[in-house]
């Protein structure tokens, strides 16, 4: 990990103890869920993933809230889309894609009634804002200027989040902001190695208040990792060997969970899509 001067950051926003999850994957994700390109996809191999996601989080111990799977939302395994959640509040996002609008209504439902999240939504209606495009990292937030998120989205994260700054981001190619980047850890920033993920950084580093260790990973869709409770959850050898040596040699053995991705990354999901990691109040 490189950076000229690494600030000591704080540890308490990522002290998460609940996180929302999907019980599973709808069968309607095969044929239905949004993907940049087409791709073929196992549902099995998918339930399966989702099932090693769901045990890996039970492994760190954190409280589960659960969002049974629709059928009429085949995206609606990748939660993280649907809010915003820090230190007690939840935004309530406005996905662009039309066939994602709904999903939010039983996010907030239990964001609101089982975790006890303070629930904030979106007033301007023209505002987009998918929960993908927004990257934490524990003392400000960095939002992806992309296909799915508008500087409207942007604006109303920032009115939510009044004690944060809030730094746009532009991306052109990348589905989010956080399809090649994600906090590893506090001032850990994981980035790949694209192009675009070079764009992103520097456009970071201009506009940021803090210096991040940057953990550069050669593959974007790597880079995009959870970290709870001490643990991250990472990609699997077979998926990324490269990036798999970064994680091998950065982190100890006893921290790091490898979870299997490709099959749900056929339908543009990452690791962090997956659940919504909550403080939630005793
Ligand atoms: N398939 C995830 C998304 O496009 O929103």
């Amino acid at each position: 990990m490189s950076s000229s001067k690494c600030t000591k950051f704080r540890t308490e926003p990522f002290e998460y103890n609940a996180a929302l999850v999907c019980r599973d994957v709808p069968a309607s994700l095969a044929a239905h869920a949004l993907r940049r390109e087409w791709s073929e996809v196992d549902l099995q191999v998918t339930r399966d993933e989702q099932a090693g996601y769901l045990a890996a989080l039970r492994k760190v111990d954190v409280e589960f809230a659960v969002v049974e799977p629709n059928e009429e939302f085949p995206d609606c395994v990748f939660v993280e889309d649907c809010a915003v959640v820090v230190e007690g509040r939840a935004l309530i996002t406005r996905p662009c894609a039309a066939s994602r609008r709904k999903e939010v209504d039983e996010i907030r439902r239990i964001l609101r009634d089982d975790l006890r999240q303070k629930i904030y939504e979106i007033e301007d209606a023209d505002a987009t804002l998918d929960g993908g495009d927004v990257l934490f990292t524990g003392e400000e937030f960095f939002v992806g200027i992309s296909k799915r998120t508008n500087s409207q989205g942007a604006m109303a994260l920032a009115k939510a989040f009044p004690n944060y700054s809030v730094s746009s981001i532009k991306i052109t190619d990348q589905l989010h902001l956080k399809s090649m980047m994600s906090m590893a850890g506090p001032g850990i920033l994981a980035i790949g190695r694209s192009k675009e993920a070079k764009s992103a950084l520097q456009q970071i580093l201009q506009k940021s208040n803090f210096d991040y260790c940057t953990l550069t990973l050669p593959d974007d869709e790597a880079a995009n990792c959870v970290y709870v409770k001490g643990f991250l959850l990472h990609c699997t050898k077979q998926e990324y060997p490269e990036s798999y040596k970064v994680f091998e040699e950065k982190f100890p053995n006893d921290v790091r969970i490898p979870i299997p991705n490709s099959e749900l990354h056929k339908v543009d999901g990452g690791l962090t899509c997956r659940c919504i990691l909550v403080q939630k109040p005793f």
